[in-house]
C-alpha cells in the first residue's frame, strides 16, 4: 500500500480558473488576486489581506513594517522553519532562539522570558503543525513590556484560539501555500491584519515603495516612490489556482479534524507514542507523534510507501548559519532536540483513507513491539 505523504485538492475548476486568467493576458495584481484576498479575509475573519509570493516574504514584510532594525532583538521559537528567523535577520535585528514546549512544539511564556533583555523588541509565534499557542499569557507580557508580535501561520490555517482564528492576535499573521500546506498556489502565502496602518505600509513594500494601485493610475507610470520596497506579489494565476482551494476551505478541515480524530484514537492505544491530546481548535496541517523509536519507525515507512515528513529534523539552534552567529550551546534546547530527535509528520489530508491512517498506526505498534 503506498500512502502519500500529501495529496492536493485541486480540481478541474481550478485549473480553469487558471486558465482563464493566462489566457486574460492579465497575469498579476488582477481579479482573481482581489477575489482571493477577500474570500481569506472571510475565512479568517480578519480585516485585511494581502496575498505575497511566499509565507517567508509575509514574514519579512511583517518585520520591515514593525521596525525591527539593527541592535533589535526579536524572540523566535528554536523549532520551527528557518524562515521564521531569516526574516529578521534579514531586517538587520538579531533573531534570538528560544527553546519550546516538548509535546506541542511552541513557543511559551516561561522560554520567551529567558530570552528577555532591554534589546528585545518583538516575538515572532508559529503555530506548530496547527497548534496554537497560548496567547493570552504571551500577549499580556507583550502589551505589558510593548513588544511586537508576528504570527508565523504557516501551519495554521483554520487553527483557532478562544474562537478567533489565529493571525489576528499579532500585528500580522503570515500563511504558506507552499505544496504540502492546507492549501496550495505552488509557492504563495497571504499576509492578514487587522491594522489600516499596517496593511496600506505592507501593501506599498510588497510592490516596490509604488503609491498607486494599477487600477489607480491614470497612464502607464503614473505613480511616484517614496520609500524603499520589494517585489513579493503573488502572480494572479497563483490566486485563481488558490481561489476555489480557501472558498471550500471549511470542507478539508472538517475531513483533516476527522482523520487526526481516528489518529488519536488509534494510536492512544499504542506504548512510547505520544502526541497532543485531540482538539477540534488545531487545524492539523499533519498529525505530528514524538517516538524515542522515531528512526526505526521512518526506516520501516520507507519500506512500505508510507509518506511522511519531519517537522523539523533540524531545528534553528542547530543550523550553522544560527550556531555560530549566536555561539548556540547544545544543552540549552533540551525540548527542542529532543523534539528534533523523536518528531514524526504523518500525512492527514482529506483524501486520506481509513484504512490508510489504520495502517499507519498498524505499522507504527509492529514497529515499535518488534
Ligand atoms: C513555520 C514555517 N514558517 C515559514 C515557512 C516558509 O513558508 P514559505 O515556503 O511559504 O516561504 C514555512 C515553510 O514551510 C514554515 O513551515
Amino acid at each position: 500500500m503506498k500512502i502519500e505523504f500529501s495529496k492536493k485538492e485541486i480540481y478541474l475548476k481550478d485549473i480553469k480558473n487558471v486558465e482563464k486568467v493566462i489566457k486574460s493576458g492579465w497575469l498579476t495584481h488582477g481579479v482573481f488576486t482581489k477575489k482571493f484576498e477577500d474570500e481569506f479575509t472571510k475565512f479568517t475573519n480578519s480585516k485585511y489581506c494581502l496575498t505575497v509570493s511566499s509565507c517567508t516574504a509575509g514574514l519579512h514584510l511583517s518585520c520591515i513594517a514593525a521596525g525591527f532594525k539593527k541592535g533589535d532583538e526579536v524572540i523566535v521559537p528554536a523549532m520551527t522553519h528557518v524562515a521564521t528567523a531569516h526574516a529578521v535577520e534579514l531586517t538587520g535585528a538579531k533573531a534570538i532562539i528560544a527553546d519550546v514546549d516538548y509535546i506541542s512544539g511552541n513557543l511559551n511564556l516561561e522560554n520567551i522570558k529567558k530570552k528577555l533583555t532591554k534589546k528585545t523588541k518583538g516575538i515572532i509565534l508559529v503555530h506548530m503543525a496547527g497548534i496554537a499557542c497560548k496567547l493570552d499569557d504571551i500577549i499580556k507580557l507583550s502589551k505589558k513590556l510593548k513588544l511586537t508580535l508576528i504570527e508565523d501561520c504557516a501551519h495554521g490555517l483554520g487553527t483557532m484560539y478562544q474562537n478567533k482564528h489565529v493571525g489576528n492576535f499579532g500585528i500580522t499573521g503570515c500563511f504558506s501555500f507552499y505544496p504540502t500546506k492546507q492549501i496550495t498556489t505552488g509557492e504563495g502565502g497571504a499576509i492578514v491584519t487587522n491594522d489600516i496602518k499596517i496593511y496600506k505600509k505592507i501593501k506599498r513594500i510588497k510592490a516596490f515603495g509604488i503609491d498607486k494601485d494599477i487600477k489607480n493610475r491614470k497612464i502607464p507610470g503614473d505613480y511616484d516612490v517614496k520609500s524603499l520596497g520589494l517585489n513579493y506579489r503573488l502572480t494572479d494565476f497563483q490566486a485563481a489556482l488558490g481561489y476555489n482551494q480557501i472558498k471550500n476551505y471549511s470542507r478539508n478541515l472538517f475531513l483533516r479534524k476527522k482523520n487526526a480524530k481516528r489518529y488519536s484514537e488509534k494510536l492512544k492505544k499504542i506504548k512510547f507514542v505520544d502526541f497532543p491530546e485531540f482538539d477540534d481548535s488545531n487545524s492539523y496541517f499533519v498529525f505530528q507523534i514524538l517516538s524515542k523509536y522515531r528512526n526505526k519507525i521512518i526506516k520501516k515507512f520507507k519500506k512500505l510507501g508510507i509518506g511522511f515528513s519531519i517537522h523539523y529534523l533540524k531545528s534553528i539552534n542547530q543550523m550553522t548559519y544560527y550556531k555560530v552567529k549566536n555561539n548556540i550551546k547544545k544543552y540549552e534546547y533540551k525540548n527542542t532536540n529532543k523534539y528534533s530527535r523523536n518528531v514524526i509528520s504523518l500525512p492527514v489530508y482529506p483524501k486520506l483513507k481509513n484504512k490508510e491512517i489504520d495502517f499507519i498506526c498498524k505499522s507504527i505498534n509492529e514497529t515499535i513491539n518488534e
